[in-house]
């Protein structure tokens, strides 16, 4: 049996306790990370919405583990647009669904609040986000040259639209 067969996955809203374990799961997911502030006052913004998925189950033994933070994404909500704003999953819980549930949940939380299409920017070199917006829909609309750091690379512009234009 697979150690994880008896994982549950729950999503939910961030909590001011959850920013911790995020800016861990930031600074070995990106070369240029958020930093604990910088995650702290983006969840404060009114425009953004914030989800963790955590997973539940994973120490085998009497009584279990706590849940243990294993991803979140930011989107920000500008009138009927959306931006996906930053998504990570921890290295030792990726392949497993966890980015495709959060950002499942998002694209219910930005149609209930309104938005009709969501970008994103993704390097052009990460693979695994470009596959998995690619599974989710999402198709290039356009080229930010030279707008990451460390290294230095284009950007590209990504858009799903959430209500038939
Ligand atoms: C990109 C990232 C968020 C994916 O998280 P994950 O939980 O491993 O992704 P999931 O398991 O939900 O995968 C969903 C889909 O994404 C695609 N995908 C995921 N990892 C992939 C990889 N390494 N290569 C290609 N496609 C991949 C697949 O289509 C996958 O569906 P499948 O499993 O049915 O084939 C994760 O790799 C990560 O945190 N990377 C570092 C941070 C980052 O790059 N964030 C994105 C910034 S734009």
């Amino acid at each position: 049996m697979s150690a994880f067969a008896n994982v549950t996955l729950t999503v939910r809203r961030c909590v001011p306790a959850d920013l911790d374990a995020m800016a861990s799961i930031e600074r070995v997911s990106f070369s240029d990370p958020w930093s604990f502030e910088t995650l702290s006052a983006a969840h404060a913004l009114r425009h953004m919405r914030v989800l963790v998925a955590e997973e539940s189950g994973r120490a085998s033994g009497e009584g279990g583990a706590a849940p243990v933070l294993v991803g979140y994404v930011l989107a920000l909500v500008m009138a009927d647009e959306g931006e996906i704003a930053d998504v990570a999953v921890a290295p030792d819980a990726r392949g497993r669904g966890v980015a495709r549930a959060l950002l499942d949940q998002i694209i219910l939380d930005m149609v209930a609040d309104g938005v009709r299409a969501l970008y994103l920017e993704v390097r052009e070199s990460n693979a695994a986000a470009r596959g998995l917006y690619r599974s989710l829909d999402f198709v290039q609309v356009g080229r930010r040259r030279g707008y990451y750091q460390h290294p230095n690379e284009d950007a590209l512009l990504l858009r799903r639209d959430l209500v038939p234009s």
